[in-house]
């Protein structure tokens, strides 16, 4: 018995010892690289330091995390998966399929995911019942902002019907103001297409369109006057917008070069990490229209080798759910919390009116998931109805052209 309980406590020594010795660590893959977005990650850089982890960072470039997910591919296929990576909808479960990702289910339980995070978030964090992600936020997409002088001297309202704002447009643009800052890449434009999509067609049909890929809507009339509306945009953006990143965008509406932007609430994090203040410098508004899009940024952990890197994914996981980083990050980023038990006391006004919005709109079936942001579609599909969308909207294409083309881009792409 005295030989049994000591050959316990020694292996116990032994394993108290390899954990203490694995100091942790975690080489990064996220596409945060904006001012906002870069002050936001430093939230979890120091707090992962705090916690005595060493943060191997690699960032991206690229809104949207297009060149990112390009990046991720390559180093997996390399055999060289990076520790934590910035992913989110259903290409988390494309990779989980794929063989590659960790089990964080440990974690997750330990910390009572379940209990604190809303049913349809734990949902994408989730691999066949095992938890494949840990969720940072919920963004939402249809947002459309607004530099404040520029609408009190022009005796503009923020819009509340897309003939609001195109009025209001064509009252800019005749005071020599560029009514819609936009950058023409494809992911900016499928930002503002689903905006418009949702507000247009309502929430029915933006899921009958962009969930069920339905193809009678995708052919339908109400997805040419989206198509309409797209190319009554167009003529509201200046002539050097192709290629412009969002945040050059976002800086125009601040700068008071341009008056709007329709772009998700990380351009608040823009705003803020610049000094301004929502309500005085800037206003947000919903775009015109029924129903929320939602975006949930999260990281999923591959498998890798090494007790160092597995203790830096299991601390990692733990502090992005944790309520004081879900806090902090989300003030900084323009975000608010996944976790329903944060207080959002210290939050703004657009915050407070997403939190709010979110709520009603879950109660109301009227929430729904971003396709242009990779909730709600595989890569294959969004990447497809994205093709479409941003050719329509760099040529002279024909709404009746852009459907035809949409439903049979959807058709080719399974
Ligand atoms: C991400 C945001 C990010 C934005 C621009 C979105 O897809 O969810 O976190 O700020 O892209 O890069």
């Amino acid at each position: 018995m005295k030989r049994f309980a000591l050959a316990t406590a020694s292996s116990l020594a032994v394993l108290a010892g390899t954990s203490v010795m694995a100091e942790p660590q975690a080489e990064v893959l996220h596409w945060w690289t904006s001012g906002g977005e870069a002050k936001s990650v430093a939230v979890l850089q120091e707090e992962f330091a705090a916690n005595g982890g060493t943060w191997t960072d690699m960032p991206v470039a690229g809104g949207g995390g297009d060149a990112a997910m390009t990046a991720l591919r390559a180093r997996v296929l390399a055999g060289n998966a990076p520790t934590a990576v910035q992913l989110k909808g259903p290409a988390i479960q494309e990779w989980y399929e794929e063989g590659v990702l960790a089990d964080i289910s440990n974690v997750a339980e330990a910390e009572g995911w379940a209990e604190v995070l809303p049913a349809s978030i734990a949902a994408h964090m989730q691999c066949e019942g095992t938890w494949c992600a840990a969720p940072v936020n919920v963004h939402r997409i249809d947002w459309i902002w607004a530099n404040a002088d520029i609408l009190a001297a022009n005796d503009i309202e923020m819009p509340t019907t897309w003939e609001e704002f195109n009025a209001a447009a064509e009252k800019l643009q005749a005071a020599g103001i560029i009514p819609l800052a936009h950058g023409g890449q494809a992911w900016q434009d499928a930002t503002v297409f689903e905006a418009v999509a949702l507000g247009i067609g309502g929430p029915e049909f933006f899921k009958k369109a962009f969930v069920d890929l339905d193809p009678e809507t995708l052919t339908s009339d109400t997805m040419v006057q989206i198509f309409d509306q797209m190319r009554t945009l167009r003529g509201f953006v200046d002539e050097n917008f192709s290629g412009r990143d969002w945040n050059l965008a976002t800086a125009m509406v601040m700068n008071g070069e341009a008056a709007f932007q329709i772009m998700g609430d990380w351009a608040k994090g823009e705003f803020l990490a610049a000094g301004k203040v929502p309500g005085e410098d800037f206003l947000c508004g919903s775009t015109p229209g029924d129903g929320y899009l939602y975006n949930v940024d999260s990281f999923a952990m591959f498998d890798v080798d090494g007790d160092d890197k597995r203790a830096g994914q299991e601390l990692l996981a733990k502090l992005i759910v944790a309520p004081k980083f879900q806090e902090v990050f989300n003030l900084n980023k323009g975000s608010i919390p996944a976790r329903t038990d944060v207080a959002l006391d210290k939050f703004d006004i657009c915050a407070k009116i997403s939190a709010e919005d979110m709520g009603a709109s879950s109660a109301n079936g009227s929430l729904l998931p971003s396709y242009a942001h990779g909730m709600a579609l595989r890569g294959a599909q969004a990447g497809a109805i994205t093709d479409v969308v941003t050719a329509h909207f760099n040529s002279d294409m024909s709404s009746a052209d852009a459907v035809q083309q949409l439903a049979d881009a959807v058709a080719n792409s399974y």
